[in-house]
């Protein structure tokens, strides 16, 4: 394996930023964008239409891309639908599912506004909300509690985008399938970090970013979604490449996972997160969690010692995100400060997720948050700027 050094010479905006943000969104490596230029600039074409040879590579390489995600995953290739974000995969299930008027989806306290509003926006259904421990997580029997006759789903983030804790998702899916409900992960936060395995895991939806912890470039993400339950879900987006047939008013819908895939593709985006999932491989999924979570552990340890600051999560707990404050200072200002004077790209505000921040009776964070890219440097140049800073207070 490359050491982590060498690594960092593919992000090219660390010679000038020190980036703090990866939760939000990560940097993309040279080989990433490489590969995408090579689309554009080599075999620039639609795909799963034209018959000639670029266009059968263009096609080539995203059915190469969907075969990929599958193993990383331990998937099938059917099961993958492309997406745009993490979001666009929770609303597909959300839009698509034959809810009753009267039924119920369980979700946590600690939600991303995107594993939440689908569900709330939802007529005729209600959401109930497991709160969360003193540890950020959720006590997977206070799932089991509030399942009822009505309850058709259970839908939890893996890592919380706030606290960094992650949510015993193992034992919420054995609870979630022995009592007939179906499971739903908001995987935002873990794919990259952590191993998945989708098969162990048994959800019937997992929704994936391609461009948080997997490097892929913005505008990718994908749902995992379980062949046995496909044909259940209504399909709310139609148009070309969904259908094999047309008669008078009646259409015939493509196989899974192509009727789900309307309209062209974003096809150098997919290639690009194709790559990274290469990238990925090649440093190896296992290093990344040990090097992130040594890194997590120094960022929370160093903010933590630090008068003034008030950190919230748990270290026994917590995966690549921490989140604090300092007192008597408006976050805004903090972060606004630490970009201005030290070139340090840190998120500030309520993250996407009121009702996190509401469960501990506050409004708004700082949010330090890396990837394997981030050095034990970074911390310090973050440490000194929030040293200084806390000094104003
Ligand atoms: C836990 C969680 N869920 C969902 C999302 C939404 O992800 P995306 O921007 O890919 O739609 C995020 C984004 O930060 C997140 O952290």
């Amino acid at each position: 394996m490359r050491e982590f050094e060498e690594i960092r010479k593919d992000f090219p905006m660390l010679k000038e930023f020190t980036y703090l943000d990866s939760a939000s969104t990560s940097l993309t490596p040279i080989p990433v964008v490489e590969a995408m230029n090579d689309y554009y600039y080599n075999y620039n074409s639609n795909t799963g239409r034209g018959n000639y040879r670029i266009a059968i590579k263009s096609t080539a390489k995203l059915e190469d891309a969907r075969e990929k995600i599958a193993k990383f995953i331990n998937g099938n290739h059917d099961e993958i639908v492309f997406t745009k974000n993490t979001t666009e995969a929770i609303n597909m299930v959300a839009n698509g599912l034959r809810f009753e008027k009267g039924d119920n989806v369980i979700v946590s306290s600690i939600e991303h506004h995107s594993n939440l509003v689908p569900w709330l926006n939802l007529n005729d259904v209600k959401t109930k909300i497991a709160k969360i421990n003193n540890d950020y997580t959720v006590n997977p029997e206070d799932v089991f509690d509030l399942i009822d006759e009505s309850t058709k789903l259970i839908a939890i983030s893996h890592i919380s985008n706030v606290f960094g804790s992650m949510q015993d998702v193992e034992e919420i899916s054995k609870i979630a399938k022995e009592n007939s409900v179906l499971f739903l992960v908001d995987a935002a936060q873990s794919v990259g970090y952590t191993p998945i395995n989708v098969k162990k895991l048994n959800p019937d939806f997992m929704a994936f970013p391609g461009h948080k912890g997997l490097l892929g470039p913005v505008g990718t993400g994908f749902l995992y979604l379980k062949k046995e339950i496909a044909d259940d879900l209504m399909i709310k987006n139609l148009g070309g490449g969904t259908v094999t047939n047309i008669e008078g008013d009646e259409f015939r819908l493509e196989d899974i996972p192509y009727k789900f895939e309307s309209g062209t593709h974003n096809i150098s985006g997919i290639i690009g997160l194709s790559k990274a999932i290469d990238y990925i491989n090649n440093i190896k999924i296992e290093n990344i969690r040990k090097y992130c979570n040594k890194l997590t552990n120094e960022l929370y340890e160093k903010i933590h010692s630090i008068k003034k600051v008030e950190v919230y999560g748990n270290l026994n707990n917590i995966h690549h995100t921490v989140s604090f404050n300092v007192r008597g200072l408006n976050p805004y200002d903090v972060s606004k400060i630490l970009d201005e004077t030290s070139n340090i790209c840190i998120r500030s505000g309520f993250h996407c997720s009121i009702p996190s921040l509401q469960s501990i009776g506050i409004n708004s964070t700082i949010r330090a948050s890396i990837h394997c890219y981030n050095n034990f440097k970074d911390l310090e140049k973050l440490y000194d700027g929030l040293k200084l800073i806390s000094q104003l207070s």
